[in-house]
């Protein structure tokens, strides 16, 4: 039993998911990471849709939550006349600090290439944010043995030419395991981790050993603290169990119980 080291980060990815009435079991995060005070030894994050971000963090700074608040996309402009679009600074201002990008779910459903994905970290950058910036391969990519290749290419295309471990994480997402139920092996996870890790060291990012690199893809509390414990994981992106006070909880206590 190995204890998870300080400064991990647990995300909670809400997705298109959350009313109002959904502010009540955000309470009960809040509540739960407030209960664990000192014992707690992850970071934790979430993002909700946009339209509860300020909310959110309303309440988590009127209790002194230690929790983050965090949006799943940005444009890279800061405004303008981009209907229906929101910029990182809009997200700050709102009280976020962390925005995703690249999600594989924005990659596919809005064809955001590398690129777009490089601009979007630099406007949470700009935005004195951080990005998290997702990567992961296809069932088939990964069958035909060319996950490594295909995360590498997607990594160092989508980093932004001047960024360092304060302001850039990684989030390693396995296309095929985002809400399947389905985990690659802890040894897969490690190995993945420690390419991108080796592949972050060949790019201009500042101190790559230290920059977080998260797993996602049906994260949960019974294989959270294993998948966390890998070497390399820095924490866990989490879809569909961050929705449930109990089941976020439960992967934060993972977190310190591998
Ligand atoms: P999941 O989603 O935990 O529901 O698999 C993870 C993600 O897409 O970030």
């Amino acid at each position: 039993m190995t204890k998870m080291t300080k400064g991990a980060l647990v995300a909670g990815n809400w997705k298109m998911n959350g009313l109002k009435a959904s502010k009540a079991e955000f309470d009960k995060i809040v509540a739960g990471i407030a209960e664990r005070g000192d014992a707690l030894l992850c970071d934790t994050l979430i993002c909700p849709p946009t339209t509860l971000l300020q909310s959110f963090a309303s309440a988590a700074a009127s209790t002194g939550s230690s929790v983050a608040l965090g949006a799943q996309n940005c444009h890279p402009l800061v405004s303008g006349a981009h209907t229906g679009d929101i910029s990182a600074e809009m997200i700050a201002d709102a009280g976020g600090s962390y925005i995703i990008v690249g999600h594989s779910e924005r990659r596919l459903d809005h064809g955001e290439t590398n690129d777009d994905v490089k601009a979007k970290a630099v406007a949470a950058h700009r935005a004195r944010m951080k990005a998290i910036i997702c990567v992961g391969e296809d069932e088939e990519t990964r069958l035909s043995g060319m996950a490594e290749n295909y995360v590498t290419a997607q990594l160092v295309k989508s980093l932004p030419d001047d960024c360092s471990s304060d302001n850039t994480l990684i989030a390693y997402e396995p296309i095929w395991a985002i809400g399947t139920g389905r985990v690659p092996s802890v040894a897969d996870v490690a190995a993945m981790h420690a390419h991108i890790r080796s592949t972050l060291e060949r790019t201009k990012i500042k101190n790559p050993n230290k920059v977080k690199i998260l797993y996602g893809g049906s994260v949960k509390a019974s294989n959270a603290g294993q998948l966390m414990s890998a070497d390399n994981v820095s924490g866990a992106l989490v879809g569909g169990a961050s929705l449930k006070a109990e089941d976020f909880l439960g992967i934060i206590d993972a977190a310190y119980c591998v």
